[in-house]
C-alpha cells in the first residue's frame, strides 16, 4: 500500500508574485457561494448553535457575506430565526404587519410587543386597505379601550402605489410627499406590500451587503437528512431562506445522495450545498446528484475530534484542492469548512480552489453569537460547543435514555467574549485584501490562478509565527 501525504494550511506558505497592485483598495473580494448566490466577501457563519442564529446571520450579510442557521432547535424556531434575518432589511415587506379597525389600543398594544413593530395597515377581512396607524397615532392616546378607526389615518390621506414601483420611485413619491410609509395596492385597493422609509435609507447605506432580488438580507440554513429533514426543508423554504446546507458529518452517503435527489425534485429551483466532504469521488457523486455547491471538511474544526475518535479525515488544505479540481470542471463553488484559525488560512483556502470558507471557532464569543456572556475569574467569556459534542448530545430531546450510546466527536470549550463580529470580518477581509496584493490578485479567481504553494517545514513554521521576543 502507498501512504500519500496530505497537507493543511500551517504546512505550505504562498510564494508572493511581482505586484503591480497599488493599493488594498483595488482588490475585489467578490464570490459565489453557490450556483446562483453571490456574495462580496468570501465568508459564512458556521451553522452551529453557539455560532448562527439570526443575530449572527444579520451581521454576517450586512457585512458581504452569510450566516447559515443552525438546525439544533425544532423546525418552527429555526424557520423563526430564518424570517427575522429575511425581514430585519428589505424594500417591500410582502406581508406587512396589519390590525383590524375594530381592535382596541389594548390589542394594538398586543402586536407592538409581539412583532417589536410599531406601525400597522389597517384593512378589512378581504385585505383591503382603510387606513394606517403609526407610532404617532397611538403614543398619546389616553383611552386602551379605544379602537384602531378612530385612531388611524384613514384611505382618503394616504399615499399609495402599486407593488411594481420599484425602489427609485418610491423614494421620490415618499419624499415629494414627506411620508414614511408606502403601501403598495392593486386596482381593487388590496394590499399587496408596504415600504418604509428606513428601508430605503437602509438599503442606500448597506450598499456592500449580501442582499436578494427584493433588498431583503441573504440567509442560509441547516437541514439533516433523516426523519423530518422534508417538512423541514419545507419551513424553511417557506420562510423564505435562501440555500439550504446538508449538515451531516459524512456527506458522502447514500443518506445524503438520496436526500439531495429528494430536495431537487420536490424544490428543483432551490439552491442546495452538499456536505461535508473531502474528496473528489464525493464532489463528483454530489454534483452528479444536483447540488449547487459543496462544503469541504472532514475534522479540521476547532472543536472537532472526528479524527480522533473514528481515525478518519483529511488534512484540509489537500481536501480542497482535492474537491475544487473537480467543482471547478462543472463550475460548482466550494466552501472549505473548519480550520480556519488566522486570516492567512482565508487567503490559503482561497488560493488552494474555495470559494468561500466557512468559519465556526473564530466567530464564536462574538456579541452576535447566541448565548450569556458569563465572567470567569474576573474575565469575560461566551461558550463555544461542537455539534457532536457531550453536551450538545445531551441537550436533544431524547438524550437521557440514549446517554451510554454517546460517542462524542466534538468538544465544549470557554472562549474570550470578543466584542462585535464586525472587528474579526475586518481583520480576515484586511487580511485578505493584503494577501491578494502580494499574490498580484485584482479578485480572486486571480488569486486561485497565480497560487505558487510551498510546503515549509517545522523551522519555517516557527520562523513564520512571532518569535524570540515577549508578545506584549
Ligand atoms: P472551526 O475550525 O471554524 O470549524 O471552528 C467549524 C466547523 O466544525 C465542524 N463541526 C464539528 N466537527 N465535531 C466535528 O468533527 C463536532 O462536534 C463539530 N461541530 C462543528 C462544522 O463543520 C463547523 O462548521
Amino acid at each position: 500500500m502507498t501512504i500519500k501525504t496530505a497537507l493543511t494550511y500551517d504546512d505550505v506558505l504562498l510564494v508572493p508574485k511581482k505586484s503591480s497592485i497599488q493599493s488594498r483598495r483595488e482588490v475585489d473580494t467578490a464570490c459565489k457561494l453557490s450556483r446562483n448566490i453571490n456574495l462580496k466577501i468570501p465568508l459564512v457563519s458556521a451553522n452551529m448553535d453557539t455560532v448562527t442564529e439570526s443575530q449572527m446571520a444579520i451581521a454576517m450579510s450586512l457585512a458581504g457575506g452569510i450566516g447559515i442557521i443552525h438546525r439544533f432547535c425544532s423546525i418552527d424556531d429555526q424557520a423563526k430565526e430564518v424570517a427575522k434575518v429575511k425581514r430585519k432589511q428589505n424594500i417591500v415587506i410582502d406581508n406587512p404587519f396589519i390590525v383590524s379597525p375594530q381592535n382596541t389600543l389594548t390589542e394594538v398594544k398586543e402586536k407592538i410587543k409581539e412583532f417589536n413593530c410599531k406601525s400597522f395597515l389597517v384593512t378589512d377581512n378581504s385585505q383591503v386597505l382603510l387606513g394606517i396607524l403609526t407610532h404617532r397615532d397611538t403614543i398619546f392616546a389616553k383611552d386602551d379601550k379605544t379602537l384602531v378607526r378612530e385612531l388611524m389615518t384613514p384611505k382618503s390621506q394616504l399615499i399609495t402605489a402599486p407593488y411594481n414601483i420599484g425602489p427609485e420611485k418610491a423614494r421620490e413619491l415618499m419624499n415629494n410627499n414627506k411620508v414614511e410609509k408606502l403601501p403598495l395596492v392593486d386596482d381593487e385597493f388590496k394590499i399587496k406590500g408596504l415600504i418604509t422609509a428606513t428601508d430605503i435609507v437602509k438599503n442606500y447605506n448597506n450598499v456592500n451587503a449580501s442582499k436578494d432580488s427584493k433588498g431583503r438580507l441573504l440567509v442560509g440554513a441547516a437541514i439533516g437528512v433523516r426523519d423530518d429533514f422534508m417538512t423541514r426543508a419545507e419551513s424553511l423554504i417557506r420562510a423564505e431562506a435562501d440555500v439550504l446546507v446538508l449538515d451531516i458529518a459524512h456527506g458522502h452517503s447514500d443518506n445524503e445522495l438520496d436526500a439531495i435527489a429528494k430536495i431537487k425534485t420536490r424544490y428543483p429551483s432551490v439552491e442546495l450545498i452538499g456536505g461535508n466532504i473531502a474528496t473528489a469521488k464525493a464532489a463528483s457523486d454530489l454534483i452528479k446528484a444536483g447540488v449547487d455547491a459543496v462544503k469541504v471538511g472532514i475534522g479540521p474544526g476547532s472543536i472537532c475530534t472526528t479524527r480522533t475518535t473514528t481515525g478518519f479525515g483529511i488534512p484540509q488544505l489537500t481536501a480542497i484542492f482535492n474537491v475544487s479540481r473537480v467543482c471547478q470542471k462543472h463550475q460548482i463553488p466550494v466552501n472549505a469548512d473548519g480550520g480556519v484559525k488566522q486570516p492567512g488560512d482565508l487567503v490559503k483556502a482561497l488560493a488552494a480552489g474555495a470559494d468561500t470558507v466557512m468559519m465556526g471557532g473564530q466567530f464564536s464569543g462574538t456579541k452576535e453569537t447566541p448565548g450569556p456572556v458569563i465572567t470567569y475569574r474576573g474575565r469575560q467569556h461566551k461558550i463555544s460547543r461542537g455539534m457532536a459534542s457531550l453536551t450538545a448530545a445531551l441537550s436533544r430531546p431524547d438524550a437521557k435514555e440514549k446517554l451510554a450510546e454517546i460517542t462524542p466527536e466534538g468538544v465544549e470549550a470557554r472562549v474570550p467574549y470578543r466584542g462585535p463580529v464586525q472587528n474579526i470580518i475586518n481583520q480576515y477581509i484586511g487580511g485578505l485584501r493584503s494577501g491578494m496584493s502580494y499574490g498580484n490578485a485584482r479578485n480572486l479567481e486571480e488569486l486561485r490562478k497565480n497560487a505558487e504553494f510551498i510546503r515549509i517545514t517545522n523551522s519555517g513554521i516557527r520562523e513564520s509565527n512571532s518569535h524570540d521576543n515577549e508578545v506584549l
